[in-house]
C-alpha cells in the first residue's frame, strides 16, 4: 500500500465488515452450553421465559415492561441473561426483531458467543425473521476500528447463535444465512464509506471490486480515464479535471441462469467532495465528504450479496468513481460538457457534480435496454432540510417502479419518501442560453431540480432515485446504526433486486 504523499504509509487499517463476516453464525434446536449472553424475547403480556429466572413483576420492579427495545440484562453462573423488549406479540413483525435483536446485541457487547431465541417471537415466517435477527444482532455489532489502535477496540461478537426448533428449522437456517449475507454487505459498504479518503480512491474501489467478482459471481469490467474519454463520458472527464488522482468506472454484471428481468443500477462514487472550484466551506457537511461515494458503496455491496442471496434477476451496475478537487486544471464555471448520451451541460457549480458524473452511468445503463434504472447518490443537501437525518428522498419517472422501490424500504426498514420528479413545472429551472441544460436550479427545490437533471439521462426506461445525503450517515450509536456511515440502500438495494 503507497501513495504519493506517504500518508498511507504510517498505519494498516483494519476492515470492521471483514469481522462481520467473519462471525460464526449458526442455528441450533437449543441454547448452546458455550453461549455467553443468551437473549429471550419479552412481551408486554403473557409468559416469561423461565430461562430467565425472573417472573413478571420481578421484571416490573426492575423498570422492564417488554417494549420495543427495552432490554434487562440479568447476571447468572452460566452467563448473562438478557431479557428483551418485542412488543405486543400481535404486533410483531420483521422489523421489530431486528431492532429487537440489535437491542440485545447493544446490551450484550462485551460478550463474544450471543444465543437467541428472539426469532420465534411473534408468528413472522421463519426465514424472515431469523434473517432479521441475524442482521439486527450483526449490524449492532459493527464498530469501524480502521486506524485507531490499542486492545479495547472493535466488536467483541465472534459467534451467533439463533435457536428455535421444529418446522421453523428450514426456514431459520436458510433466513441465518441470507441475514448474515446481507449484514455482511451492509457492513462493507459502511466500511467503505467510513475509510479515510486517502485510503480509497477511485482506483482503490475499482481494486475491491475486481477483488471481490469472482466469488460473488459477477462479471466486472473497469474504465479508466482513456476509455471514458473514448466513450465520451464528459461528466466523468469533467468532474475529474481537478484532481491528481485518476477516476475510475466500474460496471459489475450479475446474470443468474434464467433471468428474465434486468434491473440496472448506478452509485454515485466521489470519493471525496471538496465541492472543486465551488469550494465548500469548512463545516460538518464538508467534513464528511469523505462519504460522497456512500451511493457506490451501497451498489458493490448489493452486487457483492446477490449470489449469496439466490437472487434470480439479472442486475447490472455501474459505479461512477472520482473525487472532485479544485486546482489548475479544474472545471471552471461555465465551462459545457458534452454528456455521454450526447446531451451538453453548462457547469456554473462544480459542487454540483454528483449529477454529472451520474449522467454518464444512466446514460449507458439506457444504452443495455433494462427494465427499470435505480441511482442512489448523497445528491443534495437540500433533502436534508425536507426530510431530515433518517430519511432518504426518493423520485422517479415510473410510479410502479417507484412503488416497488417503497414497498422494498418498507420490508427492510430503510424509511424514504417520494419528491415529485416535476418536470412539467421546474424543467425550466435547468434552461440556459449555452448548453441543453446547467447544472443547476434555482435556490429552491434542489433535491427535485437535480432528478429531473437526471431523467435527461434515462431516456424512456422506467426510474427511480434515491438520494441519500440525509441518510448516509449517523451521528451517535443507534439501533442496527453505530455512529458513522450507515451503509444505507445496501439492505433495500438487496430486496428491489430479489423482488424485482
Ligand atoms: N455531496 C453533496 C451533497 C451532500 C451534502 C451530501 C450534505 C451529504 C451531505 C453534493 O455534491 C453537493 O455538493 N450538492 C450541492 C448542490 C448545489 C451546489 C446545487 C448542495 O446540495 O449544496
Ligand atoms: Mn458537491
Ligand atoms: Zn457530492
Amino acid at each position: 500500500m503507497g501513495d504519493s504523499l506517504g500518508l498511507r504509509h504510517t498505519g494498516s487499517m483494519t476492515d470492521a465488515s471483514a469481522a462481520v463476516r467473519n462471525v460464526n453464525v449458526s442455528t441450533a434446536k437449543s441454547v448452546p452450553s458455550d453461549a455467553t449472553a443468551v437473549g429471550y424475547p419479552v412481551a408486554p403480556k403473557g409468559a416469561v421465559p423461565r430461562q430467565l429466572g425472573m417472573n413478571r413483576s420481578a421484571l416490573a420492579d426492575n423498570g422492564f415492561e417488554g417494549k420495543p427495545g427495552q432490554t434487562l440484562t440479568i447476571p447468572s453462573r452460566d452467563g448473562l441473561l438478557v431479557a428483551v423488549g418485542v412488543g405486543d406479540t400481535d404486533e410483531i413483525d420483521a422489523n421489530s426483531l431486528r431492532r429487537a435483536a440489535a437491542a440485545f446485541a447493544r446490551a450484550a457487547s462485551k460478550h463474544a458467543h450471543l444465543a437467541t431465541t428472539l426469532s420465534d417471537a411473534g408468528d413472522v415466517d421463519a426465514a424472515a425473521a431469523a434473517s432479521a435477527v441475524t442482521e439486527g444482532v450483526l449490524l449492532a455489532s459493527y464498530r469501524y476500528v480502521g486506524l485507531k489502535t490499542g486492545d479495547d477496540v472493535g466488536s467483541k461478537l465472534t459467534d451467533l447463535t439463533i435457536v428455535s426448533g421444529g418446522k421453523r428449522t428450514a426456514g431459520t437456517q436458510k433466513g441465518v444465512a441470507d441475514g448474515h449475507a446481507i449484514a455482511s454487505a451492509a457492513s462493507f459498504a459502511r466500511e467503505l464509506a467510513n475509510t479515510p479518503p486517502t485510503y480509497l480512491n477511485a482506483v482503490d474501489i475499482a481494486d475491491k471490486a475486481v477483488a471481490l467478482a469472482d466469488d460473488a459471481g459477477l462479471e466486472v469490467e473497469v474504465f479508466n480515464k482513456d476509455d471514458l474519454l473514448a466513450m465520451g463520458c464528459g461528466g466523468m472527464i469533467g468532474v475529474n479535471r481537478g484532481s491528481t488522482e485518476p477516476p475510475r468506472m466500474v460496471k459489475l454484471s450479475y446474470s443468474p441462469k434464467g433471468a428474465e428481468k434486468h434491473l440496472a443500477m448506478v452509485g454515485k462514487g466521489i470519493m471525496y467532495d471538496s465541492g472543486g472550484i465551488s469550494i465548500k466551506g469548512g463545516d460538518a457537511f464538508h467534513q464528511a465528504m469523505k462519504m460522497d461515494m456512500s451511493g457506490a458503496a451501497a451498489v458493490l455491496a448489493t452486487m457483492s450479496a446477490l449470489k449469496a442471496v439466490g437472487c434470480t434477476t439479472k442486475v447490472t451496475a455501474w459505479l461512477m468513481c472520482t473525487d472532485n478537487m479544485p486546482s489548475g486544471s479544474a472545471l471552471k464555471l461555465g465551462d459545457v460538457l458534452t454528456m455521454r448520451n450526447g446531451k451538453t451541460v453548462e457547469v456554473l457549480n462544480t459542487d454540483a457534480e454528483g449529477r454529472l458524473v451520474l449522467a454518464d452511468g444512466l446514460s449507458l445503463a439506457v444504452e443495455e435496454e433494462p427494465d427499470a434504472i435505480v441511482d442512489i447518490a448523497t445528491l443534495t443537501g437540500s433533502v436534508l432540510g425536507a426530510l431530515g437525518p433518517d430519511i432518504a428522498g426518493l423520485l422517479g419517472t415510473d410510479q410502479d417502479f417507484v412503488d416497488q422501490v417503497k414497498a422494498s424500504s418498507e420490508t427492510i426498514d430503510e424509511p424514504v419518501w417520494q419528491l415529485p420528479l416535476e418536470k412539467k413545472r421546474y424543467r425550466k429551472l435547468l434552461d440556459t442560453p449555452y448548453a441543453d441544460m446547467k447544472n443547476i436550479g434555482g435556490p429552491y427545490a434542489g433535491t427535485i431540480t437535480a432528478s429531473i437533471f437526471l431523467s435527461e439521462f434515462t431516456g424512456e426506461v422506467p426510474y427511480a432515485h434515491l438520494d441519500i445525503a440525509g441518510p448516509m450517515k449517523i451521528d451517535s450509536d443507534n439501533g442496527i446504526y453505530s455512529k458513522g456511515a450507515s451503509g444505507f440502500g445496501t439492505r433495500l438495494l438487496i430486496d428491489l433486486a430479489c423482488n424485482f
